[in-house]
């Protein structure tokens, strides 16, 4: 039988008119300031489509793009005045910085009360311990994407593919939260076909075109494909084979229109929730 398709792009819609009526409902004064650096082609396109969901949500976006030679100091000269200006709720800073720029050093300079994408050490604490105020965008828009299929993860054997700091580990914390049995998998895995096939839950994070194939999925089981890669000749796609996995799946979320959006409907929920904590 063939998966039933998530879409992404309904649920982001959801999140994001929530956001929009609790924004207009209180009056709150929200503000998001997005810093890029460099020209990287692909942070371009995330940059543009968070400024045009802090449009539809009534946050005010600020865009600070600063070209790719950008010394360390003046960068954290730049976050140190955001952390102090009263406008700006949230500050996210663009990954992959170019590489003469020590990431951790920048998301580490970022007050934690402003820190929306949860990056910062602190806020990471936070959400191993699960006491926590934002929540890291793609993972709690994978587990909205869950829940919304009315999927009860308490019990349900969770394999995550991927172990970066952005997904894959804090996925697997949220997924353990919740009760899941959580199994992490990486390049180091032994048999790895044989652990994906065990899961009930299965979250691909790897960065790689096609690289869940149906003999790795259990039937019946729900795939959540993080992926965002491009094919040779320049199509969007998954790190999972849809059309072959998709026979196989209960649920499934397709590449685009599946996690992609939600990362930034979540990042609008983690702004307002800024706004709060800072009172
Ligand atoms: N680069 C890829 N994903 C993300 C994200 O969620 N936040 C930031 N700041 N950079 C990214």
């Amino acid at each position: 039988m063939a998966a039933q398709i998530i879409d992404g792009k309904a649920v982001s819609a959801k999140v994001k008119e929530e956001v929009r009526q609790e924004i207009e409902r209180e009056g709150l004064e929200v503000g998001l300031a997005v810093v890029i650096v460099g020209d990287d082609p692909a942070s371009r396109v995330y940059v543009n489509n968070k400024k045009k969901a802090c449009e539809v949500c009534g946050i005010k976006s600020y865009e600070y793009a600063l070209p790719a030679e950008t010394t360390e100091e003046e960068l954290l000269e730049l976050v140190d005045t955001l952390n102090a200006d009263k406008n700006v709720n949230g500050i996210l800073v663009q990954l992959p910085l170019p590489k003469h720029l020590n990431e951790e050093k920048v998301i580490e300079r970022i007050s934690p009360l402003k820190d929306v994408d949860a990056f910062h050490a602190a806020n990471v604490g936070k959400i191993m311990i699960g006491n926590y105020a934002f929540l890291p965008c793609t993972p709690a828009g994978c587990m909205e994407l869950i829940h919304s299929a009315g999927i009860d993860v308490s019990g349900k054997e969770c394999v995550v593919i991927g172990r970066s700091n952005i997904v894959g580990k804090p996925m697997a914390m949220l997924l353990l939260h919740e009760n899941g049995t959580v199994t992490v998998c990486h390049s180091r895995t032994k048999d790895l076909k044989e652990v994906c096939r065990r899961a009930d839950i299965l979250v691909a994070a790897v960065g790689r075109a096609n690289f869940v194939t149906a003999d790795m999925v259990k039937d019946g089981a729900v795939v959540i494909d993080v992926g965002i890669n491009r094919t040779e000749d320049g199509k969007l796609c998954g790190d999972v084979k849809f059309d072959e996995v998709s026979e196989k799946a209960s649920f499934i979320t397709p590449v685009p229109g599946g996690v992609g959006p939600m990362t930034i409907a979540m990042l609008m929920k983690n702004t307002v929730m800024a706004k709060r904590i800072q009172g």
